[in-house]
């Protein structure tokens, strides 16, 4: 986190243009996971503002939200702006303790800064009911060339591990006992804002990167099996 005396990812103004600007990207989500979400208790790995599980839970979709993240104000912001909604924020930078059993978790543009990755997907594990999935959007990696030059400009400034490759993020998540699979993001259009997310470059590259290297990573916890004794 930096600036704006740490309450926030980047400041009060940045956040909340930021969240709108992932609008695109949520949809996106919703077009491509395989779950019905109809009725579940869903977990938001760095939600921010909250915006991913209002609209989640205005479609009419979740029976209950929760959702963590470090930017203290961020977090105060979602409470208030949860409103009535039973979705509930906490100020956290590695999953609560005392949350868990969570049928489906998301995260969007937040695995590029989790310096301890094995420790996030050991907290995953233990958080997600059996045969609930972890749903992990990501634009910053290493196989994604527009976004390898904008993690270069800003690793000191936003603190930022290493770039991660896909296969590692994979492996990792795999080794803890994760069941993992991925797609393309089914993206519809695109919003042509690139000077407001902070990069130089063409229309098409900006295409290309959202239809191409955004992917929509999946970790599945195994169902319990049933022992086969009646
Ligand atoms: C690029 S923003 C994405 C926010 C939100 N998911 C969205 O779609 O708009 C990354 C968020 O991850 C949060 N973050 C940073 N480190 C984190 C950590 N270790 N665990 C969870 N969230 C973290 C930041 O505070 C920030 O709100």
């Amino acid at each position: 986190m930096s600036n704006e005396s740490d309450q926030y990812w980047r400041s009060a103004a940045e956040d909340e243009s930021m969240q709108g600007a992932h609008e695109f990207v949520w949809k996106a989500t919703l077009q491509t996971i395989d779950v019905d979400l109809q009725g579940k208790r869903v977990l938001d790995v760095g939600c921010n503002r909250g915006g991913f599980l209002r609209l989640l839970y205005d479609q009419g979709e979740i029976a209950e939200g929760f959702g963590y993240d470090p930017a203290a104000g961020a977090v105060e912001d979602a409470s208030r702006l949860a409103g009535q909604r039973p979705i509930f924020f906490k100020v956290a930078d590695t999953i609560p303790e005392e949350w868990s059993e969570f049928e489906v978790a998301f995260s969007h543009g937040v695995i590029y800064l989790i310096h301890d990755l094995i420790g996030h997907a050991r907290g995953m594990y233990r958080a997600l009911a059996a045969g609930g999935s972890y749903y992990a959007s990501i634009g910053v990696h290493a196989d994604s060339p527009l976004l390898v030059g904008w993690h270069h400009d800003h690793v000191d400034e936003l603190k930022l591990p290493r770039l991660y490759s896909v296969d590692e993020v994979m492996s990792v998540f795999s080794d803890i006992g994760f069941e993992c699979a991925a797609a393309r993001l089914q993206m519809g259009f695109v919003p042509a804002v690139l000077p407001e997310v902070g990069l130089t470059a063409r229309l098409v590259e900006w295409l290309d990167y959202n239809y191409e290297r955004k992917l929509l990573l999946r970790f599945t916890k195994r169902a319990k099996h049933s022992t086969g004794q009646h």
